[in-house]
């Protein structure tokens, strides 16, 4: 079975969402077979792979009420040249959800109940997650096999870390006892401000988590590729961004649980 890797902060803006989509994108184009579940009603994975989010018929949420079936809300080969890689794609629809689905019974499995019949399909599922500790992204660390945390290179950057890694503790406690800490990922990193070093240091000085040695330099291409709908590697794969994403993945990859 593939690695399940749920990427999760419930701080904004931190990298989330762009990790997910060119974490998943170098590993496809490492020949790795990925399914990436965009599950933030924002839906910024799902328009950063050049789907139209209004113009989806099946996306996650209606895959976890139950109105289509995971091969119905999966959409193959998502980008032009990148053979294998899937997403399951989302839109503000799913922000209901959490209400909708209330009173379901087992409502933290839906999610993994979803997506059992495909996931050994893949070698990697990659998992974005909105920016709570919400029913969403507890549905997303039952499913998961791993946490991947990115922390931008920030002054507040520890802020919240505490709480997510007692979240983490706390689900797999209760709910999913083989779920562990992939680790942490720096982002957004710039090397003209000794700010940026600062909180590298600083953040590895307080935590006991892995901290992966790619470190993700603040680079612009990384923030214009969504609007062309491509992942880095294909809109520009020489920038720096897309260098570090392709050693972030052979890290990932290197790493065993
Ligand atoms: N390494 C980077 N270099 C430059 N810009 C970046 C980088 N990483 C992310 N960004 C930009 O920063 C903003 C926030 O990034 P992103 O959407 O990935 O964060 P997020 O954690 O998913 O946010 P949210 O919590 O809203 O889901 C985006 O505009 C993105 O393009
Ligand atoms: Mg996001």
């Amino acid at each position: 079975m593939g690695r399940i890797i749920a990427i999760a902060n419930q701080k904004g803006g931190v990298g989330k969402t762009t990790t997910s989509i060119n974490l998943a994108a170098a590993l496809a184009e490492k020949g790795k077979k990925v399914l990436v579940i965009d599950t933030d009603p924002q839906g910024n994975t799902t328009s950063g792979f050049g789907l139209d989010k209004n113009e989806l018929e099946n996306t996650i949420y209606e895959l976890m009420i139950g109105e289509c079936s995971v091969d119905e809300a999966i959409n193959k080969n998502v980008v032009e040249g990148l053979e294998g890689l899937d997403i399951i794609p989302s839109n503000v629809n799913l922000a209901a959800v959490e209400i909708e689905l209330i009173d379901a019974d087992q409502k933290e499995y839906i999610l993994k109940e979803a997506i059992e019949k495909v996931k050994d399909n893949y070698d990697f599922i990659i998992i974005d997650c909105p920016p709570s500790l919400s029913m969403l992204t507890i549905n997303s660390m039952t499913t998961a096999s791993t946490v991947l945390v990115p922390i931008q290179c920030e002054y507040y950057a520890l802020e919240g870390l505490g709480q997510l890694v007692h979240t983490v503790n706390l689900v797999k406690e209760r709910l999913n006892p083989e779920l562990e800490m992939e680790g942490v990922v720096f982002t957004m990193f710039d090397a003209r401000t000794n700010l940026s070093l600062q909180v590298v240091e600083n953040v590895k000085e307080h935590i006991e988590e892995n901290v992966y040695k790619t470190i993700i330099p603040r680079n612009i291409r990384l923030a214009e590729a969504p609007s062309y709908g491509l992942p880095i590697n294909l809109y520009e794969p020489k920038s720096a961004g897309a260098e570090a994403y392709r050693l972030l993945a052979d890290e990932v990859i290197a790493r065993e649980f």
